[in-house]
């Protein structure tokens, strides 16, 4: 018991013993959303303009000399498949003319330069938590996508929802081809992979939705925490320090007590998706900023427009309740119905719908499954 006591205590105290580093280390901080925007930015014009001066095209577009090309950008060519960029940034912003594409998509240590988000409490700012954030930031020490993926000059990006109906669609191979694969919460791949491909970029989760059995975790994939509530980032320290969290009152159903992850691996998403999907996008009552009945878009649209604004292409699968259909299976993987979607009083799938036809409607997303128009955007 005592034991106990003491490392509750270590949990609530060591976001305290790092202020006082905090302090000193400040004001080398530099401001946020321009600092990385900017620079990717420039650096991938210029280097896509390297590319393309080794290529000659006649008047029409179609190209001439070959010699200079590596086979992998000459496949791109010749595919229908070759990615737009900038495209799916550009679409939303004729659809909402103050989409603003520059919000990364997880928190870096300038996080708190970024008022749309330090003025929001949880789910949809950071107010309040900058306390556990800094300590959890400053043990990741990673903040970005990795390397390989940051310097693609157009990054095709997937997000696969975990509806039934990706169920024998045989979408695997095709899901497998995109740059960026996005999955949620506690999604099976293993045995699978037929349907719904056989790669994870990342796996975006709260703790209630986290894979519970430490052998189902992905080898290589980016831990993605998606904070609804004080207590995940609680949680996530307690995963991070490898403490047992004892009290486990404050999550809604039981929660994973490992994640077989190394701390360069995890992340935290930027709430600012929440806020925008919830408040500009779909519409969600706002409550004065804060969570309340219906103002929670699922985490499948909180992915969504987080790709939106960080990739160039952005597709979807594995989306869309059949409202019609209670006994159709609500997810590839387990035998749960589609009625229990009712129960959920957080989410308001109806108004989240139109939105997502919206998106479909108008080209912004690709939907893979077919799964959010049915017969809704012919
Ligand atoms: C999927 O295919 C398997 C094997 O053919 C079959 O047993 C199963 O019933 C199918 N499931 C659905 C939902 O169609
Ligand atoms: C959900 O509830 C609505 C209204 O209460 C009902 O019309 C609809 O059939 C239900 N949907 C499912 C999938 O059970």
């Amino acid at each position: 018991m005592r034991v106990r006591k003491t490392r509750q205590l270590l949990l609530v105290i060591c976001p305290f013993l790092v202020l006082g580093f905090f302090y000193y280390t400040f004001e080398r901080l530099h401001g946020w959303g321009q600092k990385p925007q900017i620079e990717t930015h420039q650096t991938r014009q210029h280097s896509s303009s390297l590319q393309l001066s080794n290529f000659v095209y006649d008047q029409e577009g179609f190209l001439l000399e070959l010699d200079d090309m590596s086979l992998e950008h000459y496949n791109r060519y010749l595919s229908k498949e070759s990615c737009k960029t900038g495209y799916a940034a550009a679409k939303m912003a004729t659809l909402y003319p103050e989409f603003d594409k520059s919000a990364p998509m997880f928190l870096d240590m300038n996080y708190k330069r970024f008022s749309k988000i330090s003025n929001f409490y949880l789910p949809f700012g950071t107010k309040w938590q900058e306390r556990i954030l800094d300590l959890i930031l400053m043990t990741t020490e990673s903040y970005g996508l990795g390397e390989k993926l940051e310097n693609l000059n157009c990054k095709k990006c997937i997000i696969v929802g975990n509806g039934g109906i990706l169920t024998n669609r045989s979408m695997g191979a095709r899901i497998d081809e995109y740059d960026v694969i996005v999955r949620l919460n506690n999604a099976p791949v293993r045995g699978y992979e037929k349907d719904v491909g056989s790669r994870t970029t990342m796996r975006i989760t709260y703790p209630e939705g986290a894979i519970q059995k430490a052998e189902l975790y992905e080898k290589d994939s980016l831990f993605v925490l998606s904070a609804f509530k004080p207590s995940d980032f609680l949680w996530l320290c307690s995963m991070l320090f490898k403490i047992r969290l004892y009290n486990v009152d404050m999550f809604w159903k039981s929660v994973a007590r490992h994640v077989p992850r190394e701390p360069r691996d995890v992340r935290i998403l930027n709430p600012y998706f929440i806020q925008e999907a919830s408040f500009r996008l779909i519409g969600l009552p706002h409550n004065n900023g804060k969570m309340g009945i219906g103002n929670i878009p699922t985490l499948g649209t909180v992915a969504i427009t987080m790709a939106l604004h960080n990739c160039d292409e952005v597709a979807v699968a594995g989306f869309g309740y059949d409202m019609t259909a209670p006994h159709a299976p609500l997810h590839y993987y387990d035998k749960i119905m589609m009625a229990a979607i009712n129960e959920s009083w957080t989410h308001n799938i109806f108004q989240e719908k139109e939105f997502l036809i919206k998106l479909v409607k108008e080209g912004v997303i690709q939907d893979l499954t077919n799964g959010i128009c049915s017969s809704r955007c012919l």
